[in-house]
């Protein structure tokens, strides 16, 4: 879903923002785009210049971008706006690096799944696993946020958990499948949206 809105968009300067392993920035690159990867993690952005050779990549914060005001006409930042605690200092930031009439485009777990406990965790240097952290941001506060930062809706989608084999993740419908399926159905995986920085 967020290939197709970004595919629809002209080529120009792209900013990935929390690019992670640089699957964005490498579609958004070989789409014509003149990329830049941002990161708060170097382990992720060592992965991504190897995913994406075409594309730049530099080390930052979705708060404090390392990227100067109105310089690129895409934004899209994937799966990393619930690690926040608020999403008005992103959104600021977004709004900043973009030039008006440049579009935003985001995504993230549903916060109806992180209920669910759709929740991402990760093993540190000492093998101690923990879960990240998950605010669950509905979509009146994307709205405020980014309102508030000078962008207008374009698009918001919503879809739905596939009715499949794997939804709830394999453990859990092995020991409870029927109500594994009555959770996650009509369920949103995802929360998308399309902004236009006004
Ligand atoms: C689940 S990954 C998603 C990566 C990529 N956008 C994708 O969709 O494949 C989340 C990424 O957000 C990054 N991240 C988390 N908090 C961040 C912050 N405050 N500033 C910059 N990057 C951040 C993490 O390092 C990680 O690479």
């Amino acid at each position: 879903m967020v290939r197709d809105i970004l595919a629809a968009l002209p080529t120009g300067r792209a900013l990935d923002a929390a690019c992670g392993t640089g699957r964005h920035a490498a579609f958004l690159a070989a789409g014509g785009h003149t990329v830049l990867g941002v990161d708060s993690s170097p382990d992720m952005l060592a992965y991504a210049r190897r995913n994406a050779p075409e594309a730049e990549f530099v080390e930052g914060d979705l708060r404090d971008l390392p990227v100067p005001d109105a310089s690129v006409d895409l934004v899209t930042c994937a799966l990393a706006l619930t690690h926040l605690p608020a999403l008005a200092p992103a959104f600021a930031e977004f709004a900043r690096v973009l030039r008006p009439g440049g579009h935003l485009v985001t995504s993230d777990i549903h916060w109806q799944s992180l209920y669910l406990g759709g929740i991402a965790s990760a093993v540190d240097a000492h093998g101690v696993e923990s879960r990240l952290p998950a605010s669950r941001f509905r979509p009146s506060a994307y709205v405020t946020a980014a309102v508030g930062a000078g962008f207008a809706v374009r698009a918001c989608h919503e879809p739905l958990w596939p009715h499949s084999e794997t939804g709830g993740g394999p453990f859990l419908r092995k020991w409870a499948a029927d109500a594994v399926d009555a959770a996650y159905e009509h369920t949103p995986a995802a929360l998308v949206w399309h902004f236009e920085r006004l």
